[in-house]
């Protein structure tokens, strides 16, 4: 988001996570929160990812959300670099539907903590949606925000009908 610092980092383990994570990215800019997006591994860039976990609250951010499928340790990899609140997003793997990636991002042990969301898409959406709440705790702006999206959101259920 231009040259505004990024204040939520969003980091998944491949590109062939994009398709998942691009509506954690989607709702973060329609809340104008700026964030930057980043492709890196616990395996396969283990330095990168290391570094840049470490380097990311004296660069001004705030919250981070994680998204890895499969052996899913990026979460709690990044976590144990950072005090920053970390969100893990499990990805739908292809073998075990995401249930490998849940068990592995939010089975944490006592310590450094993942707060860990859903399986997919409402997991994306969900950590994104969390990170503005956390965001929000010291942004009354924001706050108005998302009681204006829950808002909408209610809404539409009471003007649904079925056929
Ligand atoms: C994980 O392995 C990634 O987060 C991804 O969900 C999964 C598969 O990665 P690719 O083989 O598609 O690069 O590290």
């Amino acid at each position: 988001m231009g040259s505004v610092r990024p204040l939520v980092g969003v980091v998944m383990g491949s590109t062939s996570d994009w398709e998942t994570m691009k509506h954690a990215d989607e709702l973060l800019t329609r809340f104008g929160v700026a964030h930057e997006c980043r492709v890196m591994s616990a395996h396969r860039s283990p330095r990168l990812t290391a570094e840049w976990a470490a380097s990311a609250e004296k660069r001004g951010l705030a919250v981070i959300i994680a998204a890895a499928g499969g052996a899913a340790h990026l979460a709690g990899v990044l976590a144990s670099h950072t005090v920053l609140p970390v969100l893990g997003v499990p990805m739908e793997s292809v073998s075990l539907k995401g249930l490998d990636s849940l068990l592995s991002t939010v089975q944490m042990p006592a310590g450094v903590p993942v707060g860990t969301l859903g399986i997919g898409k409402a997991g994306a959406v969900n950590a994104a949606l969390l990170a503005v709440a956390i965001l929000a705790v010291t942004d009354p702006k924001l706050r108005a925000k998302l009681r204006k999206f829950r808002a909408g959101q209610e809404k539409a259920v009471r003007s649904q009908t079925l056929p």
